[in-house]
């Protein structure tokens, strides 16, 4: 095992916890040889401190390991760790989601050619099994369209500032502390990590080489209080949202916030929850749902595929599960021709003229405007106003266009805060 973290010392407490049992799941012993690990005098309560290195060799060097678990995250060296691994013909579990969406394509012709596997459930959804329900469950169907809260950190930094009115600061401070987050909590609160896992959703659903076109991705930290609120009086709740589409000539992912309807699934799922609605051509709809991120949890996935891989071992046929990946280059739909409704936010001056002026340019752009609501900042005598609008369906280029006609506007007293409204 390299990496031992919070997700590789909670895959050790699994081995022992599995005890007997995990030995006759896979009809072959699984036992842990080496942790490598960058510091040896760190306190690792309940690990055992023989099997740990600081030294790669001992563990490449050992001809008697069959897989190694990449548990140390980011682009290198865990780069070099799994390609040497697939080199010398080891199997390779991880739940590295960065290196599977910008080099996932390399990875896995390497692990083919290799004939052994490259397995990686951890990668997405924490602990929910959605890695194996798109290669395994949706091999017989046409996935045309996923849905979901795939960032645990955004998902817990949200239900915080909503339902306790923590601050962003310290809603993010709460998630690193739990081990829901990166070791850069940005890749999570700006979008990266969502972003990561709707490419390799995308790669194993609608069979789409990973990287290529830059997706839209939008991350949580322009949120204001101000928009959950606006958002509740309209019946929505805020999520972040990976969104993806196969529409047949093209694909369309993006991820963002999104306001969703108060009664829908994604709108109750809190905390480092993680939920993806599926849409498969002949099965409809279907939900995976639960803990997305954390130790024992992703471990969970880890462990798994662990004892997927070794059963294949033993079994004489490693590599089988990797074949089955098929991607292909496909062209994307661009963020201009997505459409959506919209939420709107214009913090204004609070004077005669101002709706015109909004409303002109949102209307000289095919913008329709569905519901509106206008609140004066309490704590501002005289001062600006919040005017809130939600549109009907329009193209993102038309509503960005009627935005940049307002910029620099002398109305305008900070620039309009936009989000998508996902009906889902
Ligand atoms: P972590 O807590 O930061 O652990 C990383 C481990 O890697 C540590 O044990 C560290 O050693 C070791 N390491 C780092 N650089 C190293 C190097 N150059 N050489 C040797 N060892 C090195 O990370 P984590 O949260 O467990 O995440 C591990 C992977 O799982 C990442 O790819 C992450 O994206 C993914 N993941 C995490 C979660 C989650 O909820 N945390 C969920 C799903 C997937 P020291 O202990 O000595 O510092
Ligand atoms: N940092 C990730 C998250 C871990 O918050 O969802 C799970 O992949």
């Amino acid at each position: 095992m390299l990496g031992c973290g919070t997700v590789g010392a909670s895959v050790l407490r699994l081995i022992e916890q599995g005890g007997e049992t995990l030995h006759e799941r896979v009809g072959a012993r699984v036992e842990v040889r080496r942790v490598l690990v960058r510091d040896l005098d760190k306190a690792r309560a309940g690990v055992d401190e023989t099997l740990l290195t600081t030294e790669p060799e001992s563990v490449f060097g050992d001809e008697g390991i069959d897989i190694i678990v990449e548990l140390v995250g980011g682009e290198q060296p865990a780069r070099s760790f799994i390609e040497r691994a697939l080199d010398q013909g080891k199997s390779v579990v991880t739940a590295n989601k960065l290196l599977i969406a910008t080099h996932g394509p390399e990875l896995l012709a390497r692990a083919v050619t290799a004939q052994v596997d490259l397995a990686f459930e951890g990668a997405v959804g924490g602990g929910i099994p959605i890695v194996r329900t798109l290669r395994d469950a949706f091999a017989s169907d046409r996935l045309t369209a996923v849905t979901g809260i795939l960032n645990g950190t955004s998902n817990y930094v949200l239900s915080r500032m909503l339902d306790a009115g923590l601050t962003f600061a310290d809603a993010t401070a709460e998630a690193q502390q739990l081990g829901y987050a990166e070791a850069d909590p940005s890749m999570d609160v700006d979008g990266h990590d969502a972003a990561h896992k709707l490419g390799i959703l995308a790669m194993l659903g609608f069979g789409l080489t990973p990287g290529g076109d830059p997706m839209h991705v939008e991350g949580i930290r322009a949120i204001e209080p101000v928009d959950h609120r606006f958002a509740a009086r309209f019946g929505y709740r805020i999520k972040h949202l990976v969104v993806g589409r196969d529409h047949g000539d093209s694909v369309e992912l993006r991820t963002h916030p999104a306001l969703v309807p108060e009664r829908s699934v994604l709108a109750n799922v809190n905390g480092a929850l993680n939920a993806v609605l599926l849409e498969g051509e002949a099965l409809g709809p279907s939900l995976v749902y639960g803990q997305g991120a954390g130790g024992m949890p992703t471990a969970v996935s880890v462990l798994s595929d662990v004892l997927d891989v070794a059963r294949s071992i033993a079994a004489g046929a490693p590599g089988l599960q990797t074949r089955g990946i098929r991607h292909t280059e496909r062209a994307r739909r661009a963020m201009a021709d997505v459409e959506s409704r919209y939420y709107i936010r214009f913090r204004v001056l609070d004077r005669p003229g101002v709706m015109a002026q909004i409303a002109t340019a949102l209307g000289q752009n095919e913008v329709s405007i569905e519901q509106m609501l206008q609140d004066r900042l309490p704590e501002v005598e005289g001062g600006p106003a919040d005017v809130v609008m939600l549109t009907h369906g329009a193209r993102e280029a038309a509503v960005q266009a009627a935005l940049e006609a307002l910029k620099g506007s002398a109305i305008l007293v900070q620039d309009p805060r936009l989000m998508r409204i996902q009906d889902v």
